[in-house]
């Protein structure tokens, strides 16, 4: 059984589009508020324009700064008066192999989706403790255990990967806080995530792929995230839903880029 949101507040980094703005949607469409954090403001704007000022408040940040997420969680709470939870979904990839890693690629994976995850929580910390059922998601993805979901993603599979052993240690630190934790793992669903990816990069990384066979999977949307998020946030005091694993299952044959 799950507990209304009903005027909850919940911080959602990286909710100016794909993911996390169907988080943020879902969330408020079942009662809740949130805070949405990312870096680019004209995004940021049109995402809480979309979801309605009484319900969305924005403030952008970078989650690999942790002064610039602490005063932002601040200010969030301070604007609805209470915090209830944080997802934590602000992420992003460069496929390239191993041999040809990028080392400003790399610090940028590692900063936003580990270290960002790792900042964000610090953060949100003494913000959730005393809180009557205070939550804290950790968004993976499916590529940190599945190698059919694209190729080349060494180091971002390897962030998501550090990402769900951290969430591990959280979950008990913060246990006599009575915070649950969650991490979620999704898999492929269509959203902006590969629009900043090198042509080539790209290209490469799906020719790769299709040695993993000839089959993937579709049928996810940003949605089915979204209401996995609620699932978890959801849960009633001393029940907390560990590690949630939703992918796509509607096989069909790969498609091939030229
Ligand atoms: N799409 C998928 O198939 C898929 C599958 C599994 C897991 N995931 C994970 O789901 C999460 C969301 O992915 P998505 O597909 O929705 O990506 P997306 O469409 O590219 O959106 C990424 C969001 O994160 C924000 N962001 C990026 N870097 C940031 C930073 N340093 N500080 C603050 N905000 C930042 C972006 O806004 P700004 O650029 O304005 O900062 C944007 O709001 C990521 O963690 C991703 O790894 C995605």
């Amino acid at each position: 059984m799950t507990t209304a949101l009903d005027g909850r507040v919940y911080i959602v980094t990286g909710g100016s589009r794909g993911f996390g703005l169907a988080i943020a949607k879902d969330l408020v469409e079942h009662g809740g508020r949130v805070g949405l954090i990312s870096r680019n403001t004209a995004g940021l704007d049109q995402a809480v324009a979309e979801i309605g000022t009484d319900h969305a408040f924005g403030v952008s940040g970078d989650v690999g700064h942790i002064d610039s997420i602490r005063s932002a969680f601040e200010a969030i709470k301070n604007h609805y008066g209470r915090l209830d939870g944080l997802v934590n979904n602000a992420g992003m990839a460069w496929p390239n192999p191993v041999e040809n890693l990028v080392e400003q690629e790399v610090l940028a994976q590692v900063n936003t989706n580990f270290l960002g995850t790792v900042f964000c929580c610090q953060a949100a910390i003494p913000l959730l403790r005393g809180g009557d059922n205070p939550r804290i998601v950790n968004i993976s993805s499916a590529s940190a255990w599945h190698y059919d979901e694209i190729s080349h993603l060494s180091i971002y599979a390897a962030t998501k990967a550090a990402v769900e052993r951290f969430t591990r240690d959280l979950r008990l630190e913060v246990q006599q806080d009575n915070i649950g934790v969650t991490c979620i793992r999704p898999g492929g669903a269509i959203t902006d995530f590969a629009a900043q990816w090198n042509a080539d990069g790209f290209k490469a990384a799906l020719d790769a792929w299709h040695d993993y066979g000839t089959y993937m999977d579709m049928g996810m949307d940003v949605g089915h995230v979204g209401e996995s998020v609620r699932y978890a946030v959801s849960q009633p005091p001393g029940v907390a839903v560990d590690l949630l694993e939703i992918r796509p299952n509607m096989r069909m044959p790969k498609v091939k880029f030229d």
